[in-house]
């Protein structure tokens, strides 16, 4: 069928999906992907909604559904109230009423190189459409535009509201009503919506077991708030039960707060459900403005979700112009897993339960002597480091405060500027920098955003006086000023000018907590990293399915610092109060480096366990961390996953591969390496007596290393062990 015919039939298959309720759509435009396989629709109900849907080769994506808003009406009188949502008059209805000014279609077509990434260059291009509509009021008519872009893989469309005078300037979002409304009873991987966190484990279920499941998964955290019985976050990844993959998520979310999506069971639709503010509303918007882009991918292959760079390619090219000189890839260790652990502790005496940033008098203090960032513990990882080629080492817990950062609910815990007495900062900088090393500095903000925000200038001004280019964030605990949420607009509006602003002192971030990324390392790519979601640190709490689906959601954003390389699995060697064993193989953790794409990679075990396992530690040691190319060998969400990945600069591969709870025999296709060539590939697998289950009692993290020659073309058959995995080295 041709692009024409294609956009016909999918009219049809629209009009014809159209509930009772919804009769016959005007003003209906097409628009097709540049493949053409992909096709949208879009109309106006006869009550004047938007209304869309999404089709791939006649197969209903997305069935119709409504778009627009309701906003948030006058205030009313405030004589004896209190400012809340009841002093304000009705809703202001943005998602009807509307008709229809014109349609304009383009085409764009780029490519573009990312200064570090899963390749070299990144091709963006795709079929758009601008709808403009406009809502007859008393006055002037209010315009909004609904800008549609289609790609080979995925639909993207987002609100606009251009510039229009008295009209439509200030308002304040009540809820956004987008909807993505199913066609099936997919299979979703997902994870409960929350205003605070994302560090949960995935549960896989049919879309209409979500409420039943929900209770199981909801774990605790240190903030944390789940809205709905039926809310999930995105991105979300589903299958239909004929093998198309689908997947919501939102790009370039700026000054706007994250959505998570409600799942409504007895229509099968996703609503949009934005974070709220403190006092409950969901943006305070100025037009000309505009909201996230909303994605929607479908592909026939989960291997091509892996390959998408949709959510990258609809974030605004890098604002850093001299970013290139400055921003780069690092490989580290860090004075951390110790302190996870409980091994060591962050804080430096038991004198103070209680301190006062500025007035506390540490040198009076008696040290409890379990604090880990002491300068001579430092000095210790950076020899271990610098002599295995790392590029720096984070250490956290080197600055007054930690006594009671914890659940105190305290504005002013730290003031980022003050080592504790143990920890020489200028010694170690200069040491680190001898050795052709950085130290990464720490900043954990207690989530006092304002705090923060107060003393970054100074925090990042000492960053630049000592020789520190990178910085970890954190903001663990209920935001401050209460009510506010680690995803609603303000904090969206903290992180972003924390990024900014480093890139005015030329510093890279690594924020842990912060709200999920959503492509704008694009523009902003000092963003060297984030958390947000649930990494390393969970320890025996990550599922053997775990690291085979954050490919598919987590980092469509951006990349994560999952912090892999734990090669001591049973945590009892560094905490005898902890039996818990982490469920994984030696070999898993090597395939990480590749699985778990981050410009940003941790080796996070102690120098005394890898000095246990220096041969399997040698692939950590080889591994790049910045890539020309990427393929993706073999992919299913929540089973496995396989990826080979080319080094930029000396061209070098890698290959890593992990599977969930089920021991498998994966191939590996090696059509990737140059024809003709000879190789040695270098192969970190599984024992065959490995097993990866933490809680099971045949545990054995074990690995084999063996290096055979293969040449292009050549398969090999290698086993893995339940949450086990391999990796490939290859010469
Ligand atoms: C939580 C972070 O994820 C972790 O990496 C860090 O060590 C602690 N917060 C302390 O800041
Ligand atoms: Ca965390």
């Amino acid at each position: 069928m041709n692009n024409k015919l294609l956009a016909i039939a999918a009219g049809i298959l629209f009009l014809a999906a159209c509930g009772p309720r919804e009769k016959a759509l005007s003003d209906v435009q097409t628009l097709s992907a540049p493949d053409g396989k992909l096709v949208l629709t879009f109309g106006l109900s006869s009550d004047g909604t938007p209304t869309y849907s999404l089709d791939r080769e006649g197969v209903p994506v997305v069935l119709p559904s409504t778009l627009g808003y309701e906003f948030r009406g006058k205030r009313g009188s405030r004589y004896f109230t209190n400012w809340e949502q009841k002093d304000f008059e009705g809703n202001v209805d943005f998602h009807s009423g509307f008709i229809f000014k014109g349609a304009e279609q383009s085409t764009f077509d780029e490519t573009w190189e990312p200064i570090w990434g899963e390749e070299s260059s990144i091709r963006n291009h795709y079929n758009e459409m601008a709808v403009t509509l406009a809502k007859p009021g008393d006055g002037a008519e209010q315009l909004l535009v609904l800008r549609f872009r289609l790609y080979d893989e995925g639909l993207a469309f987002r609100y606009e509201f251009p510039e229009q005078g008295r009209a439509l300037t200030y308002f304040v979002i009540k809820e956004e009503l987008t909807q993505f409304r199913m066609a099936g009873d997919h299979t979703a991987c997902w994870i409960p919506g929350d205003y605070d966190t994302q560090e949960y484990s995935y549960t896989v279920s049919r879309l209409s077991e979500i409420k039943a499941r929900m209770r199981d998964i909801v774990d605790y955290n240190a903030s944390q708030q789940v809205f709905s019985p039926t809310g999930v976050q995105t991105a979300l990844q589903m299958r239909t039960d004929e093998g198309l993959y689908i997947n919501i998520h939102e790009a370039a979310v700026l000054d706007y707060p994250t959505t998570s999506l409600n799942y409504d069971p007895r229509t099968r639709t996703f609503t949009t459900w934005l974070t709220p503010d403190a006092e409950g509303w969901k943006g305070r918007m100025q037009a000309p403005c505009k909201s996230p882009w909303r994605t929607v991918m479908a592909v026939d292959d989960a291997r091509k979700v892996l390959a998408s760079r949709l959510i990258l390619n609809l974030n605004e090219p890098c604002a850093i112009p001299d970013a290139a000189s400055w921003v780069h890839p690092v490989k580290y260790m860090g004075v951390w897993w110790e302190m996870i652990t409980g091994k060591t502790h962050w804080s430096y005496t038991d004198d103070f339960p209680a301190i006062r940033l500025g007035e506390t008098d540490y040198s009076k203090a008696k040290p409890h002597g379990r604090h880990g960032a002491t300068t001579e513990n430092v000095k210790r990882y950076l020899d271990f480091a610098a002599a295995n080629g790392f590029d720096a080492l984070l250490v956290e817990g080197w600055n007054e405060g930690w006594e009671d950062w914890f659940g105190c609910q305290k504005f002013d815990v730290f003031d980022f500027v003050t080592p504790y007495p143990d920890f020489d900062l200028p010694g170690l900088n200069a040491y680190a920098h001898k050795l052709g090393m950085k130290l990464i500095m720490h900043h954990e903000t207690s989530s006092s955003a304002i705090n923060y925000e107060r003393n970054m200038e100074a925090a990042y001004d000492l960053m630049n006086r000592y020789g520190y280019d990178a910085v970890k964030s954190g903001y663990v605990g209920d935001i401050l000023p209460e009510g506010e949420h680690h995803y609603s607009q303000f904090m969206i509006n903290h992180y972003h000018y924390a990024i900014v602003e480093a890139a005015k002192h030329h510093i890279m971030v690594n924020a842990h907590e912060a709200v999920r990324p959503t492509g704008l390392c694009r523009t902003w790519p000092n963003m060297i990293g984030n958390e947000s979601a649930r990494g390393t640190e969970f320890r025996s709490s990550v599922l053997p399915n775990h690291v085979t689906i954050l490919p598919f959601t987590r980092l469509q954003g951006g990349p994560m610092d999952y912090t892999p390389g734990i090669f001591e699995m049973r945590m009892e060697r560094l905490n005898p109060d902890d039996h818990s064993i982490i469920s994984s193989t030696i070999a898993r953790q090597l395939a990480l480096y590749v699985t778990m794409y981050s410009p940003l990679q941790m080796a996070a075990d102690l120098p005394e366990h890898y000095a246990e396992h220096m041969d399997a530690f040698q692939f950590i040691k080889d591994v790049a961390v910045d890539w020309q190319r990427s393929e993706y060998l073999l992919a299913e969400p929540g089973d496995y996953v396989v990826i080979a990945r080319q080094a930029k600069g000396n061209g070098q591969w890698f290959v890593g591969g992990v599977t969930d709870e089920n021991a498998r025999d994966l191939s590996v296709d090696f059509s990737f390496l140059e024809p003709g060539r000879k190789y040695i590939a270098t192969i970190y697998s599984d024992a065959p007596d490995a097993c990866g289950l933490g809680d099971s009692p045949e545990f054995n993290p074990g690995y084999e290393i063996r290096s055979v020659p293969v040449t292009s073309g050549e398969v090999l058959s290698i086993h893995l062990a339940p949450s086990g995995g391999f990796a490939i080295s290859l010469k």
